[in-house]
């Protein structure tokens, strides 16, 4: 069977129109491709269009494309609420429907019909396996994902999924469309649950969170540290608000089932605000009240929360991936990078600061308190063990010469 490139890609279905929706189909528009957008009901296709409207207009007024451009990317989107019309000639297919496995495996099976043999179909997921969904197809080999990052049009960063049945064929050419995009693609290698970015952050989410349950430090303390001593975009209660709390929740618990002890969550903390739709940024209140914008965290509390423990879990996180093949050191520092604005990657830190002192640092906590989050991975330990502790050993994550 033909197997489409990332060359030959030259009309692509967008299935859903929410939050993300419309703007990854803003992105394919912009860059070029025809897009048939398809949602359930022509309201929300009007609203859609009129949300990518709007932000062409944010890019002209920028200056970043002109206006004939704007109206040349609006022209080369159809909308449609026919499964028929929105596959029957795409060469790829993203669904951003809601993140439910059976809709999302409906929404594969439907494309599947129609869509040409060679059509690749990927899924926006966050949280759910890429696999499952492919195996909802006659065709799992030609299946991935394609994890983009809020808002699609501007974030850099795209994660890429390999499920247990595609080939390296249909990755090649979902790394070559993202490009063509001009986001950045990282490989997430295996179907792991929260994929690479989300994995990393709900770990310090979790030491937060622990630090917080245990009294060691206040919310305002662990956040004022984390930004104005530890050089990060935001304080962890922020990004938590930032995201969405019930989001958070969401993933902490798929992250616990997946990956087990290392991943409990405290969710004391969360759950009651998620019960009383206190969901953060979105709805006005959260850790944070944002009612009045950004919340202020004082300057002066920094530096009485330990940082170098949120980077210890990171680092640890970052240790599991590698040990279990699921990504590259390269990709996890640029999706931490790209994806978060962290100034650095979590194996860069750890090559520049030491892993041996990482390991400290974890070993120290997890005599404390002894819980999974802190229990050092064995390929930290082993690196440590074989002398690669970074940057001054001429090897850590990465080689140095
Ligand atoms: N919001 C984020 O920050 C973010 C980031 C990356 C990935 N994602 C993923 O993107 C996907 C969509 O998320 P979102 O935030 O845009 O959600 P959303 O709730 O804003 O949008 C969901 C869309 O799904 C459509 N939908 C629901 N049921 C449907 C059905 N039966 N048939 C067809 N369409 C249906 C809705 O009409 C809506 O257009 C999810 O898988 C989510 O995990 C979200």
């Amino acid at each position: 069977m033909k197997q489409t490139t990332g060359e030959k890609i030259q009309r692509v279905a967008v299935i859903g129109t929410g939050l993300m929706g419309h703007g990854i189909a803003q992105a394919f528009a912009v860059n070029g491709y025809d897009v048939n957008l398809l949602s359930r009901s022509k309201d929300s296709l009007r609203k859609a269009v009129q949300e990518i409207e709007w932000s062409l207009n944010k890019f002209v007024e920028k200056g970043a494309i002109g206006r004939d451009e704007a109206e040349a990317a609006l022209s080369r989107i159809m909308t449609t609420t026919s499964y028929e019309k929105a596959a029957a000639d795409v060469d790829l297919a993203v669904e951003s429907v809601s993140e439910n496995m059976e809709l999302k495996r409906r929404v594969f099976s439907k494309i599947d019909e129609t869509a040409p043999s060679h059509a690749i179909i990927a899924t926006n997921t966050s949280t759910l396996s890429v696999t499952e969904m492919g195996k909802a197809t006659g065709r799992p080999e030609k299946t991935a994902g394609m994890h983009w990052f809020i808002p699609p049009q501007l974030t850099q960063l795209i994660e890429v999924i390999k499920g247990d049945g595609t080939s390296s064929e249909t990755i090649d050419a979902i790394m070559d469309v993202s490009r063509k995009l001009g986001k950045t693609p990282i490989l997430c290698k295996k179907d792991a649950r929260g994929f690479i970015v989300s994995r990393i952050l709900v770990s310090v989410f979790n030491e937060a969170f622990w630090t917080y349950n245990r009294g060691e430090a206040s919310m305002q303390e662990i956040d004022a540290s984390v930004k104005y001593s530890g050089g990060f975009p935001m304080g962890w209660f922020e990004l938590v608000d930032y995201v969405g709390v019930d989001v958070e929740y969401d993933v902490s618990k798929i992250l616990h089932e997946a990956h087990g002890e290392r991943f409990q969550p405290r969710l004391e903390l969360t759950e009651p605000l998620v019960a009383a739709n206190k969901l953060g940024r979105k709805t006005g209140t959260g850790f944070y009240d944002w009612t009045k914008g950004r919340p202020r965290i004082a300057y002066d509390l920094a530096g009485r929360y330990d940082v170098e423990r949120s980077w210890a879990v990171a680092v640890n996180e970052a240790s599991w991936m590698v040990l279990e093949d699921v990504a590259e050191p390269e990709s996890i520092d640029l999706g931490m990078h790209l994806g978060t604005g962290w100034a650095s990657g979590p194996c860069e830190y750890a090559d520049n600061k030491g892993l041996d002192s990482i390991l400290d640092k974890l070993e120290a906590a997890y005599s404390r308190y002894p819980i999974g989050l802190y229990k050092p991975s064995p390929l930290l330990k082993d690196y440590v063990k074989k002398g690669w502790t970074g940057k001054k050993a001429g090897k850590g994550f990465h080689k140095y010469k």
